[in-house]
Order: C-alpha cells, then sequence, then structure tokens
C-alpha cells in the first residue's frame, strides 16, 4: 500500500527524519530554555548577565525582549536608589553633629564626618562602649531598637567630665542588621554653647555688612568702567553709595549700642526719669514720617505718673525702634497709638514685673500683623519675619534685640501680641521702684 504515493521504505525514512528533526528542535529549545533561565537567574543575583545568542524568534520576542526592559529599568532604578544614597551620605556627613547608627549588638556600624572627628573613630564596625559608655544612653539606645522608641538622653563621657552632650536616639533600619538606632549628638557644655553663638554672631554680622559692601563694590566699578564720563548716572549712583553706605553705618551704630548695653547689663540704670515728656518728644520727632508713611500718631499719657529709674538715651533709643517699626510695618493700617500708663499690679503679660507697680509704655499698630510662629524669635539679633523686604527698607534685624536688652538692663520685659490682619503692639513694662 503507498500512503501519499510514498512506499513504505521511503515513509519510514520520512518518518524517521521527521522524528530526529523534531527531537533535535526539542534540544535546541531546551537548551535555549536553559541558558534564558541561567540569564533571568544571573541577573536576579547580580543585576546583570549577557543575553543567550540565537534565540529562536518566538522567545526572542515573548522573553528576550520583555526580560532586557525590566534589566533597563532594574539597572535605572539602581542608579538612582545610588545617587540617593550618596545624597544622603553626603547630607549626613556635612551635619556639623556627630551621628551614629547603633545595631542590635550596640556596634557602631556607620558614623558620620563629626562622629569621626568628635569621637576619634578611625574605621566601623566597633563597639559602642568603646566610645561612649553611659547606662541611661543604653537604655535608650536598647528602647529605640527594641520598642521603636525615640527619647533625648544627657551625659558626660567619662573620659571628659567637663564636656557635656544631649544625644536624640531613635528607632532605624539598616541593610545588614534590619533593626538598629540613630543617635545624634550635640554638646552642651557652656562654654561650647557659648563659642558657638559668638560665631553665629560673626556670621551673621559679616553676612549683613558684605551685603552693602558688596554693591558698594559694585557701584564703584560701574563708576569707573561704564558710568565713566556720565554726569547723570554719576549723580544717581552717589546717591546709591551714600545709602549703601548709611546702612553700613546704621548697622555698626547698632552693634556697637547692643555691646554697650550688655556691657552695662549688670549696672541697673540709678538716674530717676520722667517717661512721659521723653515719650511726647520722640513721638513728636516721628510724627512726620509717620504721616509721611500714612499713619496718624495718637499718643495718651496718663496723668500722674510715677517717675523710674531709668537710662534716658536707652529709653529714647527703646521708644523709637518700637515706633521705627511699627511706621515701617504697619502704617498700612493708617493709625498708630502709642500709650504710656501706671499699673499698681502688672498682669501675668508682664513677665518677671507681673504683681509689681509698673509703667506700661505701648506702641499699637494696625497693619498686617506677624504670623504667630514668629513671634518668639523676632527680639534675636538679626531676625527679620521678611528677610527681604526689612533689608530693603533700611532694617537690620536689631531694633527689637536692642530693645529687649535695654529693658533686660533696668529690669523690664517686652510682651508682644500680634494678630494677622489686625495689626502688632509691643509693650515694654517698666518696675516701678517702691518708697
Ligand atoms: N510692628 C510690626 N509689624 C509687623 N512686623 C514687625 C513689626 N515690628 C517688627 N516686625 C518684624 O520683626 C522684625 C524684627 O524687627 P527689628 O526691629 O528687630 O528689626 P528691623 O526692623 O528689621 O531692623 P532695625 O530695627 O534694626 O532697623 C522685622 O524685620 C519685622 O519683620
Ligand atoms: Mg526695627
Amino acid at each position: 500500500m503507498a500512503l501519499l504515493g510514498l512506499s513504505p521504505p521511503g515513509l519510514a525514512a520520512g518518518f524517521a527524519t521527521a522524528a530526529v528533526t523534531a527531537l533535535w528542535a526539542a534540544r535546541r529549545r531546551r537548551r535555549m530554555l536553559e541558558e534564558l533561565a541561567a540569564w533571568i537567574d544571573g541577573i536576579a543575583e547580580t543585576g546583570r548577565g549577557s543575553r543567550p545568542e540565537d534565540l529562536e524568534e518566538g522567545l526572542d520576542r515573548q522573553v528576550a525582549a520583555p526580560v532586557l526592559r525590566l534589566t533597563r529599568r532594574l539597572r535605572r532604578a539602581e542608579r538612582r536608589g545610588r545617587t540617593v544614597r550618596h545624597l544622603l551620605e553626603s547630607l549626613i556627613d556635612a551635619f556639623p553633629d556627630p551621628v551614629l547608627l547603633v545595631d542590635g549588638g550596640r556596634e557602631v556600624v556607620r558614623c558620620n564626618a563629626a562622629a569621626r572627628e568628635e569621637l576619634g573613630i578611625a574605621a566601623t564596625p566597633l563597639p559602642l562602649d568603646a566610645v561612649i559608655r553611659d547606662p541611661g544612653l543604653t537604655a535608650a539606645l536598647d528602647a529605640a531598637i527594641r520598642e521603636g522608641r525615640h527619647s533625648q538622653v544627657d551625659f558626660t563621657p567619662p573620659a571628659d567630665p567637663r564636656r557635656r552632650f544631649s544625644a536624640r536616639v531613635g528607632p532605624a533600619e539598616t541593610e545588614e542588621t534590619e533593626r538598629a538606632a540613630v543617635l545624634v549628638l550635640r554638646e552642651v557644655s557652656e562654654q561650647v554653647v557659648i563659642e558657638r553663638m559668638r560665631s553665629d554672631f560673626i556670621a551673621n554680622a559679616s553676612h549683613e555688612i558684605r551685603t552693602p559692601l558688596t554693591s558698594l563694590v559694585g557701584l564703584i566699578e560701574t563708576l569707573r568702567g561704564p558710568a565713566r564720563g556720565d554726569p547723570e548716572a554719576r549723580a544717581e549712583f552717589l546717591e546709591l553709595m551714600a545709602e549703601e553706605a548709611a546702612r553700613m553705618q546704621r548697622l555698626i551704630d547698632d552693634l556697637l549700642s547692643l555691646s554697650r548695653i550688655e556691657l552695662a547689663a549688670s549696672a541697673p540704670p540709678t538716674e530717676t526719669l520722667a517717661l512721659a515728656p521723653l515719650v511726647r518728644a520722640v513721638a513728636d520727632k516721628l510724627a512726620p514720617r509717620a504721616r509721611a508713611a500714612g499713619a496718624a500718631l495718637e499718643v495718651t499719657i496718663a496723668d500722674p505718673l510715677p517717675a523710674v529709674a531709668a537710662d534716658a538715651d536707652q529709653m529714647h533709643q527703646l521708644v523709637a525702634n518700637l515706633l521705627d517699626n511699627a511706621i515701617k510695618y504697619g502704617a498700612a493700617g493708617g493709625r498708630i497709638e502709642v500709650s504710656l500708663e501706671h499699673l499698681e499690679r502688672a498682669p501675668a503679660a508682664a513677665g518677671p514685673v507681673a504683681g509689681r507697680s509698673a509703667l506700661r509704655l505701648c506702641v499699637r499698630d494696625f497693619g498686617p500683623g506677624i504670623p504667630p510662629e514668629h513671634l518668639p524669635r523676632l527680639t534675636e539679633r538679626f531676625y527679620r519675619v521678611d528677610r527681604a523686604r526689612s533689608r530693603e527698607i533700611g532694617g537690620t534685624g536689631l531694633g527689637l534685640a536692642i530693645v529687649k536688652h535695654i529693658l533686660r538692663r533696668h529690669q523690664g520685659h517686652l510682651s508682644i501680641d500680634s494678630r494677622l490682619g489686625e495689626g502688632s503692639r509691643f509693650c515694654a513694662w517698666l518696675p516701678v521702684a517702691s518708697g
């Protein structure tokens, strides 16, 4: 019998060839699949590997191409992860306080440059005990690692009893150990705190002086160069230069008066002063400026008033600074009120003067007010709510710091109330000497 025209021997040979081809194809496919599997395994393990060659078209399109896409995406994510990690590491390294990562076995597994320098850490990992040994700190670390608790502990290193640190401890996770704690140390020894304040102050003061100085230098260069021989530009630039120079002078005057007040802090004023005429005189002097800014100045002074022990120059400066602020920042309210009165018993708002016989001098404006989060910091040197705006209108950020120090020397107090959209009221409380 002939099937499809083939004789039985021909048929057998045909089947044999087909079977061999099919077997060969199946083997080849299995090898390809094994190579693919090995490639994917390699990517899973190391993130890389070389793609098998001579893949069947189907396998190439349906498996190899998506795996390649996945690999590319994986590499991108890895690169991004590495960048973020470097960024974080450089940020933590730039952090001025020592930062340590401590694992469950109390080993320091990682730390920043400040930790290496301050605590003399040469290499990690190393036992925390080798650097700091304090039972309170150990308990805080255990609580952070076991219960995820945050805490703060102060301690003195046994090696140097003159130093004092404050440590903030919180839970963290690491690749290697999973559970760990992060420790941020800050030196709080009195001497270090004073040193830090001093260097902050110098940095701030230099920055404030550098700003007008830079524009002066720029103006001089322009006058010597492109604006040379242009009389109009010269007049305009000289005007600007005078403004910048005046700003520097104001800044230096304010800094000097602040340091004078501080120097005299331990010697309270002894002269007796009638405050009413002084307040009236300052208000009269500043009234035209208030008017020009669009605000009417109203002065209310109760009569009679007891005299107080006060330094006339400093009281003059105090009233002028408060009024200057009301005019600069609050004139938009159209009205500024100045009041002076005597209270037999000052209320709680008078701080340390509360309960005593006191004079209260208030300057109130109806301007935009001050956001509450800024109120506690207003009397810090160089602190300004809107830096750019205050600088633009000639402020140095020292006015209220001077007011605070004057009041401190007079054993008085400054209270500040402000509501957004309603205005601000600054009150100076001065104790009246009994007897
Ligand atoms: N009456 C007010 N209304 C709104 N903001 C005020 C008022 N008084 C003070 N401030 C804010 O408080 C900041 C600090 O005031 P401060 O008097 O210390 O500095 P300054 O006015 O900027 O500069 P300086 O008084 O040295 O010329 C000001 O920059 C301003 O942002
Ligand atoms: Mg001011």
